[in-house]
């Protein structure tokens, strides 16, 4: 028996995931839907990072802190260990989070009405941050090829000749799970240096890995154009540390840490809360064996509903590279978006992502969270099969 084979009670604990339905669905009651939406774990954290966390809470003391020497240390081996990246001390800069670190880097780089890329389909917040700061989104589709999306760099190229000034990167990619090869992050970096754009990676999947995949930090393969790139990083998508709120920058150019400095003095941000930083340096000091027996867990769970949906008429999925989230491809059941959710809800009980949720270009998919005990995934298995049916 597995560690992931234990199955949390999370219903009823303030969780987004089991708490949340009846507002995200538009449900009178939700109590018997089995979520399989938003991206965090069913798993607890590994061992570690509680025992820390514990041992932190009965100091009882909580005052102002800094993130200690250790902990910064234990992202530049995490990074070198991981990714085979060398980064320096003074090029992280701390944020509560991903996305907070994706609106910073917007405001910080970028002024009101300029424009910023995305490639879509594309995780939501991409949207929803660049509007919210009064930028212009200038989206560029990826196209489909061989049942995955891939870059179509002559399109990319004459979006950037809109006078972008940003470009998010979705590296791996959500909702599509694609880790993208050195020969495409190459062409991106080529290309937004021919139009001087800036780039902000968002690589926080990066550490979820399947099946012998490679995640490459796109700053260590920019050679001359490293400086272009913030690199967002965390260890909540990877340890299940989501409700921590803990992320990082990894900025090697000077004059861009000031300005993203500055947008934290601006708003009164830039350190940690005391928790978050145990949390992380637990995280990536003893994290690895969880982190690698999870990966093997949910590569057998994806596995596992790959082989039961794709039984059914007019369902694909191609097994993703990377993250626990699988791109569902229902186009051929001629069902409408709005009628396969209904059918999902009502029927099924099973709750998953409509994929225009990530643009127009998710038409026809559903995203599904896998990252749930052996159990769960063989009831969610049921439930789809059951909406189908009905
Ligand atoms: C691509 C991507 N970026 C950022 C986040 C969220 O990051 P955070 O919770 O640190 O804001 C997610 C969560 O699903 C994600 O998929």
């Amino acid at each position: 028996m597995s560690i992931f084979d234990q199955t949390n009670k999370r219903r009823c604990t303030n969780s987004v995931k089991w708490d949340a339905m009846e507002n995200v669905y538009g449900l009178k009651d939700a109590s018997d839907i089995l979520p399989m939406w938003i991206a965090d774990m069913d798993f607890s954290a590994p061992a570690a990072v509680s025992k820390a966390l514990q041992e932190h809470a009965e100091k009882t003391v909580f005052g102002y802190s800094f993130v200690s020497g250790e902990a910064i240390q234990s992202i530049v081996d995490w990074q070198f260990i991981q990714h085979g990246w060398h980064i320096e001390n003074q090029s992280i800069l701390f944020c509560n989070g991903v996305v907070a670190a994706l609106a910073n880097s917007i405001t910080a780089l970028t002024n009101p009405g300029d424009k910023v890329l995305i490639s879509t389909p594309v995780y939501p917040p991409f949207f929803n941050i660049t509007k919210s700061n009064a930028r212009e989104i200038v989206s560029c589709p990826l196209v489909e090829k061989d049942g995955t999306f891939v870059y179509d760099f002559e399109a990319f190229e004459q979006a950037l000749a809109q006078n972008v000034k940003a470009y998010i990167l979705c590296n791996p990619h959500n909702p599509g799970g694609y880790v993208w090869d050195e020969a495409t992050l190459k062409e991106i970096v080529r290309l937004c240096a021919k139009y001087d754009v800036v780039i902000i990676s968002d690589e926080i999947h990066s550490d979820l890995m399947l099946d012998g995949s490679k995640h490459t930090p796109l700053a260590k393969i920019a050679g001359d154009e490293m400086d272009r790139i913030i690199t967002c990083m965390a260890p909540t998508k990877t340890f299940n540390l989501a409700g921590i709120q803990v992320a990082y920058m990894i900025v090697t150019d000077k004059k861009k840490r000031m300005l993203l400095e500055a947008v934290n003095m601006a708003s009164g941000q830039g350190s940690l809360n005391t928790f978050a930083s145990v949390a992380l340096q637990a995280a990536y000091t003893e994290g690895s064996p969880w982190l690698e027996e999870m990966l093997t867990y949910i590569s057998n769970n994806m596995d596992y509903v790959i082989a039961e949906l794709e039984q059914l008429p007019g369902i694909h999925i191609t097994k993703p590279q990377g993250t626990y989230l699988l791109w569902i491809d229902y186009r051929e059941l001629g069902l409408d978006e709005k009628e396969i959710m209904k059918r999902l809800l009502e029927d099924g009980k099973l709750a998953l992502e409509p994929g225009t949720k990530y643009g127009e270009e998710g038409r026809g998919f559903l995203r599904m969270n896998i990252a749930c005990s052996f159990d769960t995934v063989k009831d969610s298995v049921q439930r789809f099969k059951q909406a189908l049916q009905a």
